[in-house]
């Protein structure tokens, strides 16, 4: 396909059914899918595709329906680590979220191979899901739990993370790629290089990342990656942890189950090769064929132009925002995604989203599962309005009339 997005915007929305509703009587302004992407039609009808003709448990059955399922949901880990440049498929587990790979890591990485008195260090503008975690850890193993700040233009503080690593204790530095608040991008392969360099290994959550730019992991020199499928254009209920071998074959199970086993006795079991030692019971299988498909068609657009068309997008957004009076934008990182959280002197976030829901514009209100972060930004909460490919620069428009008459409402 390879379209310039600018330019074929028109014929791509309509790879996206959904984007021909309308809300309230109003054509609907999709500006949330920093929560959730919508699907292009190649995803549902993989899915569909498959439940109607190729249907079956995978790993088990003898039978060639399972054996095209088996196929299929196998295939999607090769898109997977093509997509990231994994060296081996081996190492693609797949998960339901960023959530769960995340809590995987922390179980199995951090209960079976970090040690009471080492620590973790995370950043000031982690999800919740790159938090809770952690805490959980710490309270249960003595591990410590070290918070690097962010600089008031919402950038991580390199140099005092630098300062976090310096004893040497830090095992493991887990940060996002993107902030899912404030769209800063972290600069990765310069945090990897840091952690390194003192002996810690890094854990990147790219969840936002991934959609809006090409991630390679050997590039990054990551150890571990984690994403999310349905912010990529895929289903929810898949996702992917990308660690590397060595860790992973270190590391203990999480889930215990069937399909994660080599045998089992009432005495004892052991465990299958990696990745099928992280996955245990029946996998999301229609749902990682519908990834399969959400990569191809984020490849088949590209990384270069939906990173072009998005970047003239959120400059358009900062700008057109920066001129409506009592709107302030939180973050100006020099590196940032398609990501805008702002709040109004006359309206509470919440207001805001209602007001702009009438007008068929849906935007994201509240904390953002980052309530540290809030407390660090000195506000309760903002409303979020963010980008894909498929949003429009006149869909920016709509928000900054919208907004403007949120702003006349409650004057
Ligand atoms: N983490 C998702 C968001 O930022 C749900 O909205």
């Amino acid at each position: 396909m390879n379209v310039v997005v600018a330019q074929d915007l028109a014929r791509l929305r309509e790879d996206f059914p959904i984007l021909a509703e309308k809300v309230h009587g109003r054509p609907l302004v999709f500006l949330d899918s920093a929560a959730s992407a919508q699907k292009p039609r190649v995803v549902i009808e993989a899915m569909v595709e498959a439940m109607e003709h190729r249907y079956a448990n995978v790993h088990r059955g003898l039978h060639w329906m399972s054996e095209r399922a088996t196929e299929a949901y196998e295939t999607t880990r090769d898109a997977v680590a093509g997509l990231i440049n994994a060296p081996d498929r081996h190492e693609i587990v797949f998960t339901r979220n960023s959530t769960e790979a995340i809590n995987l890591v922390a179980h199995s990485y951090g209960r079976g191979v970090l040690r009471p008195g080492q620590a973790v260090v995370i950043s000031a503008m982690e999800h919740h899901s790159n938090i809770v975690p952690w805490q959980m850890l710490r309270d249960e193993r003595g591990i410590e739990l070290r918070v690097a700040p962010i600089t008031d233009a919402g950038e991580l503080d390199l140099a005092a993370l630098e300062s976090l690593l310096a004893d040497g204790r830090v095992g493991l530095v887990s940060v996002t790629h993107m902030s899912n608040v404030l769209g800063t991008y972290v600069p990765a392969a310069r945090v990897a290089s840091l952690a390194h360099r003192y002996g810690a290994k890094v854990l990147l959550d790219g969840s936002q990342a991934i959609v809006h730019r090409a991630v390679d992991v050997q590039a990054l020199d990551a150890d571990f990656y984690v994403f999310t499928g349905h912010k990529l254009y895929g289903p929810t209920g898949i996702g992917v942890l990308w660690a590397r071998r060595a860790l992973l074959e270190a590391m203990p199970p999480f889930l215990g189950g069937g399909d994660m086993i080599a045998s089992v006795t009432y005495e004892r079991s052991t465990w299958a090769d990696i990745p099928h030692k992280f996955e245990a019971g029946t996998p999301a299988i229609v749902e990682a064929i519908g990834l399969k498909a959400a990569i191809g068609y984020v490849r088949a657009v590209g990384y270069g132009a939906i990173a072009a068309h998005e970047a003239a997008l959120t400059e358009h957004a900062l700008a057109s925002l920066a001129a409506i009076e009592g709107v302030s934008v939180l973050g100006r990182a020099q590196d940032r995604g398609g990501v805008v959280s702002f709040t109004m002197d006359c309206a509470h976030a919440h207001d805001i989203a209602t007001l702009l829901d009438r007008q068929g514009i849906a935007v994201r209100a509240g904390h953002h599962c980052a309530e540290p972060l809030m407390h660090r930004l000195g506000v309760d909460s903002t409303a979020r309005a963010s980008f894909a490919l498929y949003t429009t620069s006149e869909e920016i428009d709509v928000l900054a009339a919208g907004i403007r008459r949120v702003r006349e409402f409650f004057a």
